[in-house]
């Protein structure tokens, strides 16, 4: 009897192992049953890498070929289905790309900030959480059979100048921010279990991109597809290759994407020296490396770098790129293998490199309900929890960044009437800025702030253009007839975007003409909120007295009409802070987009970029952005000294140990060389808040050197009253160090001086030659 009943409920148990719970319906991708499925390339016991070998064994040439592009063809008589590699998650899964589809069960996904706005958190934890909300909601779509595994984001370059249209992709100027973005996300994306360095299994794929130097996409007729990057090897070194190494190396990412220009004269995808000796060599990538959509067709048709295909294919290959978006490599390689270009051996190579990843995803053991994370379905999208998120990340993201006389937090119960006007005031779409998907729901701006006021709407721009004649003077009756005005302007796709650099930095069209007559009329206070990825020059409304406050709150995802409305009205304290430098009008006008330069050069008037190197004015600095609160940062520990072990049979070369000079970090004993700083945060103001403690250091003078740099920031809740010690580890030599006019990178010698806010504490580097 009681044997009777264990086996009814072992057998009801097994039962329900097998129904998938709302979870995975798309069949097997591959080994799911069939006489395939007892091959070794099947059997989930044995290393991967022995099944790579097995399968690819198998593969004929042809085969192989069509296996080389983003829209990978199915072997039939392996079991092997189809795939399409091209899927998209910047912030959300998104349709972008052709491996994601709305609809059905799924009709929408969370839809985060814009990457931008996420940045100016300065919260590496929130990035983290973004990611893994992320990869639930596209694990799910993948069981339902609405999206891939591999994920080309997230788009980590340097937003190095103010135009760039996709500068709203990315967490902005910072190399060590945009580090630690890059490893935050990705490790929340993919999820990483198992094997050694979390090289395991994955639950997705994601991809830095796009490697390297690229940040200009159509600018006065320079585009993407034709620009040669003049990069030297110092900005390569300690600029522009920074956040896609520390993708690789510390966020084990599972691919990087090459990008369509050139850098000095060769095409990022036909570069050996980028990524074969660079990421798969110094960096030992553990995954793909990808083209940007057709950049192989791009670099042979457009840039006519090759003179046949063929060639172009196979110096593709060659330079260590494993899979092609676009069809270019399924049509050459084969004439191109025939022709002795590139040899089959090297394109096992390429397919090892992908099919890795497609095993490390489960993609090779069978009925995808049966594995980790099969029980994801439409119940984990859009959950609560996700979209509380995005209105958390949303309210994180925004800056403050003027409250002349505490204009704001607004209190409400003081207020009738509310105008609320600008192009951006009930915006939905434009709020999701690019790469999104289809967002859960939204609440604009005007829905935000009317949970708190009555409102009195006027557009005043019909859009963000806002030329010719405009609905002005109905934006003016209603801020004369209300007890506070909220300006809501901005840009939106329409004026930044992929394929779109700006030209100018100010207000588009009527704008700042609106801005400045409704502040005049206004009877209340006028507060400013700029909705954009890029900065804008709005020095006039810096300046208008009659302007009591600002906000930027970039593109704030679904949620960011509420979050808006929340910082606004006081029910969440901002703590954001900008990401990017905001440049005056003048610094473009002055600075060609495609000088890529980042060190100032005094004597060609070139002023530099990025708060490392430019000195000139700025409408707002980078790391600015104000509270409702007030802190205050004191030293708690710090050490004067610092030596840095030399491993004197190398150094010995050069007198290293005298101040002036600079180490080679590779001559540097590097292992737990950082420095405690412990940084007491004290909030005496009269709320509570969140505060993000910025820690720049300024080297000794080098003539390579940056001014300042950031090198390391955490980001604090402080109670009113309260104190907080937060304590930090400057890495000497990842942090302390810069390129030299070769590319190698140094630690200066004597004194680095630490800033924290307004604390400044000295510490002096001194060399320690080892065989002394
Ligand atoms: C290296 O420089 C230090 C400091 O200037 C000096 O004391 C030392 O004698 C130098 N050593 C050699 C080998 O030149
Ligand atoms: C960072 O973000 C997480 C997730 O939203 C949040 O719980 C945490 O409070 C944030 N940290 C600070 C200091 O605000």
């Amino acid at each position: 009897m009681a044997k009777s009943l264990l086996f009814v409920l072992l057998f009801s148990v097994l039962l329900s192992a097998c129904i998938p719970r709302g979870g995975a319906t798309r069949p097997a991708f591959a080994c799911g049953g069939g006489p395939a499925a007892a091959l070794p390339f099947c059997r989930v016991a044995l290393p991967i890498r022995a099944r790579v070998a097995d399968l690819i064994g198998r593969l004929t040439l042809d085969e192989k070929i069509r296996l080389l592009v983003n829209n990978a063809a199915g072997v039939p008589r392996l079991g092997i289905a189809g795939y399409e590699w091209w899927s998209e998650a910047l912030h959300g899964v998104s349709d972008v790309g052709p491996g994601v589809h709305f609809g059905g069960a799924y009709p929408g996904a969370t839809s985060f900030p814009q990457v931008i706005s996420s940045a100016a958190s300065f919260n590496a934890t929130l990035w983290e959480l973004i990611g893994k909300a992320v990869s639930d909601e596209a694990r799910a779509m993948y069981n339902g059979g609405q999206a891939g595994l591999t994920f080309w984001s997230p788009n980590v370059n340097i937003f190095r100048d103010p135009r760039w249209g996709r500068g709203q992709e990315t967490p902005g100027e910072d190399p060590g921010v945009a580090s630690r973005y890059a490893v935050s996300y990705v490790r929340g994306l993919q999820q990483a279990s198992g094997g050694p360095h979390g090289h395991g299994r994955l639950k997705l794929a994601a991809c830095c991109k796009h490697y390297t130097a690229y940040d200009l996409d159509n600018w006065r007729g320079v585009d993407r597809f034709h620009f040669n990057a003049k990069v030297s090897k110092q900005d390569l070194e300690d600029t522009f290759d920074v956040p896609f190494k520390a993708c690789v190396v510390e966020g084990k990412v599972a691919s990087v994407m090459c990008s369509y220009n050139q850098v000095n004269g060769v095409p990022t995808c036909a570069d050996p020296n980028l990524l074969r000796n660079t990421i798969r060599g110094q960096w030992a990538l553990n995954g793909y490396i990808v083209s940007d959509c057709d950049s192989v067709g791009v670099f042979y048709n457009t840039q006519h770098y090759t003179s046949t295909p063929e060639e172009a294919a196979a110096d593709a290959i060659k330079a260590g790129l494993d899979l092609d978006c676009g069809p270019f490599l399924a049509q050459y390689t084969v004439s191109a293998v025939k022709q002795g270009l590139v040899s089959e051996a090297q394109v096992n190579a390429a397919l090892t490199n992908t099919i890795t990843v497609q095993m490390r995803l489960g993609m090779y053991d069978g009925d995808p309900s049966k594995q980790p994370f099969g029980n994801l379905g439409p119940g984990d999208v859009c959950t609560p929890a996700h979209q509380n998120l995005a209105l958390e990340a949303a309210r994180q993201g925004i800056v403050l960044l003027k409250n002349n006389g505490h204009a704001l937090p607004l209190s409400p119960s003081h207020l009738r009437f509310v105008a609320v006007i600008g192009p951006n005031s009930d915006a939905t779409v434009t709020m999701i800025g690019n790469y999104a998907g289809v967002p859960c729901g939204y609440t604009s701006p005007l829905q935000g702030i009317g949970r708190y006021a009555k409102t009195n709407h006027q557009m005043g721009c019909t859009n963000v253009a806002c030329t010719g004649n405009q609905p002005i003077d109905a934006a003016i009756a209603a801020a004369r007839n209300s007890d506070a005005t909220i300006l809501i302007m901005g840009l939106d796709q329409s004026i930044e975007a992929e394929a779109r650099d700006r030209d100018g930095l100010l207000l588009p069209g009527r704008q700042q003409e609106l801005v400045s007559k409704v502040a005049k009329a206004s009877r209340g206070p006028t507060i400013l909120v700029l909705m954009c990825g890029g900065p804008v020059d709005v020095t006039f409304a810096k300046n208008d007295p009659r302007i009591a406050a600002i906000l930027w709150v970039g593109y704030p995802g679904q949620a960011g009409g509420a979050a808006i409305a929340d910082v606004l009205f006081g029910k969440f304290n901002p703590g954001g802070k900008l990401p990017v430098t905001w440049y005056p009008q003048q610094f473009v006008d002055k600075v060609p987009m495609t000088n890529m330069a980042m060190r100032a050069d005094p004597a060609r008037g070139y002023p530099g970029r990025s708060y490392r190197f430019y000195t000139g004015p700025v409408v707002f600095p980078y790391g600015h952005g104000l509270s409702y609160t007030k802190f205050t940062h004191s030293l708690a520990h710090a050490p004067a000294q610092i030596s840095v072990q030399l491993d004197g049979r190398r150094a010995s070369a050069h007198n290293s140990t005298e101040p002036g000079r600079a180490v080679r970090v590779s001559h540097a004993r590097c292992d737990g060389l950082a420095i405690p700083v412990h940084v007491d945060v004290k909030n005496v103001g009269d709320q509570d808040g969140s505060h993000t403690v910025l820690v720049y250091s300024t080297p000794p003078g080098t003539r390579w050197a940056p001014q300042k740099q950031l090198v390391a920031f955490e980001k604090v809740h402080v109670a009113v009253g309260g104190q907080v010690r937060v304590k930090f580890g400057v890495d000497v030599c990842r942090d302390l160090s810069f390129a030299d006019e070769y590319g190698i990178r140094r630690i200066p010698i004597g004194e680095h001086s630490l800033q924290i806010g307004d604390l400044i504490h000295t510490i002096s580097l001194h060399a320690e030659d080892l065989r002394r």
